[in-house]
């Protein structure tokens, strides 16, 4: 049966990721926001994607970039209001995108009126037992009530003074100490989100990203964690993929997790057309995270697997067969992704030679880099991406090229894991850095003419070349490239949902046929490549050298003839 596109668009949709501080300011604050969002739509419609994500665009004391919401059901006023909010979703579905959205249901800010309730409450409450209160350890209670480490850094908890002034209990912060973790075993926090859900979709919004869709259950009894490996990266040995043995963590990938998302499903499924949902969970272990796939649950999930894989033919080629082969055993579409707000961008991993998968800026710093190189394998990497079956997602300003900015001085950086992780990791500014969008200094068009604000974060004095204006018409830009491939990727009836076959080519050589007549080869690290016989080049990510071989880090699309 041929596919339902209004209703099975996401099964092999390009989604575009706003990070919407750092995409347009429209209002001339230095902050991005919805009018700047709006004044884009054309911009993204011509790119030829399918759909935004949305990072969160909520009320936020922006303690975490707004991942700390203190009001899930509207909008923080430096982005806008609700009636922008709901004016973009209608004009963004005029242009034919589809909008999707981003919730936070791990944690809360500790600005919101919960958090506050649950202080005021004192021990015991039910307005308490919404988030995980503990007594501490030790003679006076204050040592933390076990050994849970931040993701950002330092102890999970933090202790709480108790209304009539004594030292108190502690709460969970898996993230920042901004950020207390809700109790799911709470019906209130089962309830208020799914609130929450139907709030949005009500206004038009076709799905929603799940942040840290891995955690929001921890382990009765809050064990010690032992020293777990998190997440848990594969090796390659003799040609297969190696991972140590799956043993449970007490909070992250909980079987207890798949409830919520049970549940979830169903409101998304009672919505016509239904609504979808992509987690981001950081699993490695694909059989784990088809779980989060299976046909009542989620529609689709971030592949982080292959968004930190090494640029290695075996390697790339391991990663993508374990995806199609799990998520296709439980029905799922595959996604692929090569960046975010919280990687290193890829132009900049891609500039370095590296063993081990990975994607932090922290494992960088000390490499030589070759941007020149990193932008020769990004653009061989996205006619990869896009070639491959299922969706993808393109992080705003790939398509541009940006390389990561390394060099950012300390006293601009934002990202809270700078200051927990007491100014040893970096953390993830580097990739947020406002985007350039036409002349030839800051602020790049980011904010209008005569803004005195500058951008939140400062940009690279040397971005002229990149802005989407100076791209534009260059038929050697990386946004010429992502155009080009888009509008193919529409008109040809190979591409999207379905399935490949692996061609046997020589070592460091990567390609596959996909029906009907389509071939896509990527020449990772070997020698000059020769191209199949029996095809006609549809596009490629580089000139041909000689004899029309494919350079090492080069890419092509082929068509047969
Ligand atoms: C997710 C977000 C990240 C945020 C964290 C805590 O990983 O992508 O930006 O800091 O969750 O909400």
């Amino acid at each position: 049966m041929a596919p339902d596109r209004r209703t099975d668009w996401w099964r092999d949709a390009v989604i575009y990721q706003i990070y919407i501080r750092s995409f347009a300011d429209g209002d001339g604050d230095g902050l991005g926001d919805i009018a700047g969002i709006r004044s884009k739509l054309p911009y993204l419609a011509d790119l030829g994607v399918d759909a935004v994500w949305i990072n969160p665009w909520y009320p936020s004391p922006m303690a975490d970039a707004g991942y700390d919401v203190s009001d899930y059901r509207s909008v923080e006023p430096r982005f806008g209001t609700l009636e922008e909010a709901e004016a973009l979703i209608a004009e963004a579905h005029q242009h034919g995108l589809r909008v999707l959205l981003d919730i936070v249901p791990n944690h809360t800010s500790d600005r919101h009126p919960w958090f506050a309730d649950a202080l005021a409450a004192g021990p015991g409450s039910r307005a308490r037992d919404r988030y995980v209160f503990r007594p501490g350890r030790g003679p006076d209670g204050d040592e933390p009530p076990n050994s849970w480490q931040s993701v950002f850094g330092g102890p999970a908890w933090e202790r709480v003074t108790e209304p009539d002034g004594s030292p108190g209990e502690w709460y969970l912060h898996l993230f920042a100490p901004e950020q207390p973790d809700v109790n799911w075993e709470h019906a209130d926090v089962w309830s208020d989100f799914e609130e929450t859900l139907r709030f949005w979709f009500d206004r038009g919004v076709d799905g929603f990203r799940i942040d840290v869709a891995h955690s929001l259950i921890k382990q009765e009894g809050l064990p010690d964690a032992e020293d777990l490996e998190w997440p848990r990266r594969p090796v390659e040995v003799d040609g297969a993929l190696h991972r140590s043995p799956w043993q449970p963590h007490p909070f992250w990938d909980r079987d207890e997790v798949h409830e919520v998302y049970r549940a979830w499903r169903k409101i998304a499924d009672s919505y016509d057309p239904p609504r979808v949902f992509v987690a981001e969970a950081w699993v490695d272990e694909p059989e784990r995270l088809a779980r989060y796939l299976r046909a009542d649950e989620l529609h689709t999930a971030f592949n982080f697997t292959y968004l930190q894989a090494i640029w290695e033919a075996g390697y790339l080629r391991h990663v993508i067969s374990e995806t199609l082969a799990e998520q296709g055993a439980v029905g799922a579409p595959a996604t692929w992704v090569l960046s975010n707000h919280d990687v290193a961008r890829h132009v900049s991993r891609f500039a370095r030679e590296r063993s081990e998968p990975g994607s932090s800026v922290m494992q960088l710093l000390d490499l030589p880099a070759d941007l020149d190189l990193g932008r020769r394998r990004a653009r061989a990497a996205v006619l990869l991406t896009l070639g491959l079956p299922g969706g993808a997602y393109v992080y705003q300003g790939e398509e541009l090229g940006l390389p990561e900015v390394e060099d950012l001085p300390d006293d601009v950086l934002q990202d809270p894991t700078w200051e927990r992780a007491g100014h040893t990791d970096r953390g993830r500014d580097g990739c947020r850095v406002p985007l350039p969008w036409s002349g030839s200094a800051p602020p790049y068009g980011f904010s209008p003419e005569g803004s005195t604000a500058a951008p939140w974060l400062p940009q690279p004095g040397d971005w002229a070349g990149l802005t989407a204006e100076a791209e534009t018409g260059d038929p050697g830009s990386m946004l010429e490239l992502y155009r080009a491939a888009l509008r193919l990727r529409r008109e040809t009836p190979a591409l999207g949902d379905g399935e490949l076959t692996w061609l046997e080519l020589p070592e460091g050589v990567l390609g596959f046929t996909r029906d009907p007549g389509f071939a896509c080869v990527v020449n990772v690290t070997g020698t000059h490549a020769a191209l199949p016989e029996g095809y006609d080049i549809l596009l490629t990510s580089d000139d041909l050298g000689t004899e029309g071989r494919l350079p090492a880090a080069t890419s092509a699309w082929l068509k047969r003839n």
